[in-house]
């Protein structure tokens, strides 16, 4: 490491910073170009990009973990790059190839390398990668140009608290509709949720749970993260539906609890008036990573699981499994770690 940053790690939480250099990407007449890394944080875009008018846009979130030996890793970047790719094809945006995915991501976190926390500190360098549609257009219908850019900023919690229990309340309000673009990570189902999220913390939440949008009986996402619940009979139960973000830590926890933790795994679905059959509770995701969930609020009444103050067995080793993994302290699966060198 050369350069270096005047940041006080442990202290960092989830917001914008900018960093020396992010990658920007443009595709016209049917290729991407190159790419290259620019120090300019902003994008001149046509006033009429259907990014602006019809959400014609989606991005990723992953991270850079510093390991004990000082070296930088990525965490399944190539599942990102396919998720990137299956939000890409929903909207009807060129797909981004997983080796250019990739690669910007390592040029993006070597130029950055001063801004990735330091092992210990619990920090990571969150990377946003983005494809947005650009270019003069009218009509409802695909850009002719797009963009795609990854940027990278240092972070540490995304929810106050970090590894501390904290509540959640059911919402009213959908994300996305049963055919609709819950699975794709495109922004309209970010907008929608904006007001949900405003209502919950309002009301003293981290935020709100939403239910399946056909019936509102089941559980379907945490906030911007996926649910899972451990049962009384230890067994890793994470809802399955066609309307939720395929999460990749969620998909990562349901290997490291069969295979590390010995635990039975089901994806099926999770009544919220049968929360009972849980000991325990958490919301995982890439900013996320695994949050325990207190409580739930539904129709007024408080469901504690394990603790409102204290993180459930369970819970904490899978948290220590999955970050071990990814701060390179625990052996981890073929092909999940990407080393930058
Ligand atoms: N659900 C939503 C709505 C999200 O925005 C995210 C974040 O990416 C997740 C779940 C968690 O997904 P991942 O573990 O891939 O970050
Ligand atoms: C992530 O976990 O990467 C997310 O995208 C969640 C949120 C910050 C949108």
């Amino acid at each position: 490491m050369s350069k270096t940053v005047d940041i006080d790690w442990s202290k960092l939480g989830f917001s914008y910073m900018k960093t020396d250099l992010r990658y920007v990407s443009k595709w016209s007449n049917g290729e991407w170009d190159e790419g290259k890394l620019v120090e300019d944080n902003k994008l001149a875009i046509s006033e009429s990009s259907t990014a602006l008018h019809y959400g014609q846009q989606c991005f990723e979130g992953l991270k850079a973990y510093r390991t004990k030996d000082g070296k930088v890793q990525l965490f399944r970047p190539d599942r990102n790059a396919a998720r990137l790719n299956d939000s890409c094809n929903r909207v009807l945006m060129p797909e981004v190839p997983e080796e250019k995915f990739i690669d910007a991501c390592i040029q993006v976190v070597k130029a950055n390398e001063h801004f990735v926390p330091p092992y210990g500190t619990g920090g990571t360098l969150y990377l946003r990668p983005f494809v947005i549609g650009v270019g003069d257009n009218l009509g409802v219908k695909p850009a002719p140009e797009f963009i795609f850019c990854v940027f990278a900023v240092p972070v540490g919690a995304y929810f106050k608290g970090g590894m501390a229990p904290v509540n959640f309340i059911t919402s009213d309000f959908d994300r996305a509709a049963p055919y609709g673009t819950g699975a794709a990570k495109v922004g309209g189902n970010y907008a929608g949720s904006l007001m949900p999220h405003e209502e919950a913390v309002k009301n003293g939440f981290a935020d709100c749970i939403y239910l399946d949008p056909a019936t509102h009986t089941k559980i379907e996402e945490v906030g911007a993260a996926n649910f899972f619940g451990i049962t009384k009979d230890n067994k890793f139960i994470t809802p399955k539906s066609p309307s939720i973000l395929p999460s990749i830590t969620k998909y990562s926890l349901l290997h490291v609890a069969k295979e590390y933790l010995g635990l039975e795994t089901e994806e099926r679905d999770v009544l919220i008036d049968n929360l009972d059959e849980f000991k325990e509770a958490g919301a995982c995701g890439t900013a996320a990573v695994i949050t325990p969930i207190g409580g739930i609020q539904h129709k007024g009444n408080l469901h504690v699981f394990h603790s409102e103050t204290e993180v459930g067995p369970v819970t904490k080793k899978l948290y220590e499994t999955l970050c071990g993994i990814q701060f390179g302290d625990v052996e981890a699966p073929e092909g999940w770690i990407v080393e930058v060198k």
